[in-house]
């Protein structure tokens, strides 16, 4: 049984997307174990401790740096003998000793087809802002591993959505939650826990 831990920092639609998926069965040999959020009022936190998932307080604005911050974080879950580290809507940015210490065992849900509308500064409405600026005809999730790259790392599962003539930002954010997010991350957490993912390079290959 994988152990994994969900970071978070803000509403935690895809932590519950992962709840409930764990409950119906959908993700096979893992269990969440611990939830950490780098924001004491995140929703999220309450969504955990209904679940009867520890939760876990590390408010960045505690530490001096994002170095001390990633520190407390290893710390943290190795504790918890974390196998698989799922960051759903975690809003700070790890250093790569981080990256390195959980090499190909932290996984990212990003709102857009990456390449296109990711990186620094994509984060929120503000992707499917750009998103609709540029014109684009379909938009999507992803989920890939993450790497020392900000939205860069090998790819898992992407899922796309058409753009409609009448879409506000908020709108196609609510259609790419509920039609790509939450059905991406349970399968690939699943897919991850069933060992059933190999990194090649910059590619995954699902056995
Ligand atoms: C999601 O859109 C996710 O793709 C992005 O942050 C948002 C988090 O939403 N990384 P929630 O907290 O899971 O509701």
């Amino acid at each position: 049984m994988k152990r994994i831990a969900v970071l978070v920092s803000g509403g935690g639609t895809n932590l519950q997307a992962l709840i409930d998926a764990q409950k119906s069965g959908l993700i096979t040999n893992g269990e969440i174990v611990s939830v950490i959020s780098s924001n004491p009022d995140a929703f999220a936190l309450k969504r955990a401790a209904d679940n009867n998932i520890k939760t876990t307080v590390l408010n960045r604005n505690d530490y001096s740096s994002n170095r001390e911050y990633s520190k407390a974080l290893t710390k943290e879950l190795k504790e918890d003998n974390i196998d698989l580290i799922v960051l759903a809507g975690f809003m700070t940015i790890l250093t790569e000793d981080f990256i390195n210490e959980f090499e190909n065992k932290i996984i990212n849900i990003h709102p857009a087809l990456i390449p296109s509308f990711c990186g620094e500064g994509f984060y929120g409405l503000h992707v499917h802002e750009k998103a609709l600026d540029y014109g684009v005809k379909v938009s999507g999730a992803t989920v890939h591993f993450v790497n020392e790259e900000c939205d860069g790392g090998p790819i898992i599962l992407q899922k796309a959505v058409e753009i409609l003539p009448e879409d506000t930002a908020e709108s196609l954010q609510k259609r790419i939650m509920e039609e790509c997010e939450w059905k991406l991350l349970p399968q690939a957490v699943n897919l991850f826990c069933n060992d059933k993912l190999e990194v090649i390079g910059r590619k995954v290959n699902i056995k």
